[in-house]
């Protein structure tokens, strides 16, 4: 049994991954400003720090409440495009917030850092994204993640925090009462189960003139209760390890078209397509090798297939279709 505190813990991973932990036996306390993330999503057995990350002073009121062996570190702005108009606001939250959280971190003698990372932070690349593949962000998002990892790695040398750095391809799907619901909704599976409910007249399609099959961008959908299983496993793995560094994905590509037809055989409903103009930072291809995290972590993502992952999203929203609001 270990403290946990969760940072971003009321956030669509953060709040899952929270739940998991408490089934795995842990103390959980979640640290959020709630800027995002809902209270509904925080598990009723966490106890709930309201706070933010950008005041060195509430983090410390969150470690003196959680006296935590490990931090989850969750909170972040998350979206490619956003990042494109408003690259302060990236660099504020994702990287300035957490040196605060990192610092805190030190303070307190906490152990073991696990760290949501992305994909965005590769090069696009026809094959498939080991850790060794070529770095090159496409978008201040990942450049953003890209700076923490670099600020992990001379923590560690420097005060040995032990660190995961979890690099998530795209997260999607629900688990049980917890599902995605941002505001405003900007991701593909969302939006476009959102059109199958008649939420929204149709789905766009960010370009269509990619260097790819179909000529849409290509993405790796893991499940977000497989990212789940990957944080338990990483926690456990630096009980005897100092660091690591390693992709979650399923290691299949699903092109933008590919998973909007998907959508349309698992909800049976008809969905509008709308094609556009590319959105400013999106990489063509990224698609996981995860064979680094099956070896060192023992991890095995269980639900692969699109459609069931679409499915579980499309349970969610059929109970949920205005997120956690009444
Ligand atoms: N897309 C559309 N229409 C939409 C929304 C999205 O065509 O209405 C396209 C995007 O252009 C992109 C693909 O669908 O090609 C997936 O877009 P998302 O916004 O769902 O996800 P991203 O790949 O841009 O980014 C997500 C997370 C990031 C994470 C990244 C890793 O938001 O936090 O996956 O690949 F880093």
């Amino acid at each position: 049994m270990m403290n946990v505190l969760v940072a971003g813990g009321a956030g669509y991973i953060g709040g899952i991954v929270s739940q998991l932990l408490i089934e795995a036996g842990h103390r959980v306390t979640v640290f959020d400003n709630l800027s995002k993330g809902h209270r509904e999503a925080v598990p009723e057995a966490a106890a709930f720090v309201r706070g933010d990350l950008a005041h060195p002073e509430d983090i410390a009121a969150a470690m003196r409440q959680a006296r935590p062996d490990a931090v989850l570190h969750f909170a972040g702005l998350t979206e490619a495009g956003e990042s494109m108009q408003q690259p302060a606001r990236y660099f504020r939250a994702n990287v300035s917030n957490t040196l605060n959280l990192l610092e805190a971190c030190v303070n307190a003698g906490v152990g073991r850092f696990v760290f949501s990372s992305t994909a965005a932070i590769f090069a696009a690349n026809d094959a498939l994204i080991s850790e060794s593949s070529p770095i090159s962000p496409a978008n201040c998002y990942g450049e953003t993640k890209l700076m923490v990892e670099k600020m992990l790695k001379w923590f560690h040398a420097i005060h040995g925090l032990r660190y995961a750095a979890l690099r998530y391809f795209n997260a999607c799907g629900a688990v049980g009462p917890r599902g995605e619901a941002h505001d405003p909704e900007t991701h593909l599976i969302p939006l476009t189960l959102r059109a199958a409910l008649g939420l929204r007249p149709d789905i766009a399609i960010f370009g269509t003139d990619y260097p790819t099959p179909d000529g849409t961008c290509v993405r790796d959908y893991i499940h977000v209760a497989d990212l789940g299983s990957a944080h338990l496993k990483a926690l456990d793995y630096l009980d005897t390890h100092d660091t690591i560094t390693c992709n979650l994905g399923n290691g299949a590509g699903y092109s933008v078209r590919e998973v909007i037809d998907a959508a349309i055989e698992v909800t049976g409903k008809d969905i509008a397509i709308r094609e556009t103009a590319r959105r400013p930072g999106d990489a063509p291809r990224l698609v996981a090798a995860s064979d680094l995290a099956r070896r060192e972590l023992g991890w095995v993502p269980r639900i692969t297939q699109l459609p069931d992952i679409i499915g579980d999203a499309w349970t969610w929203m059929r109970a949920h279709p205005r997120g956690y609001q009444p």
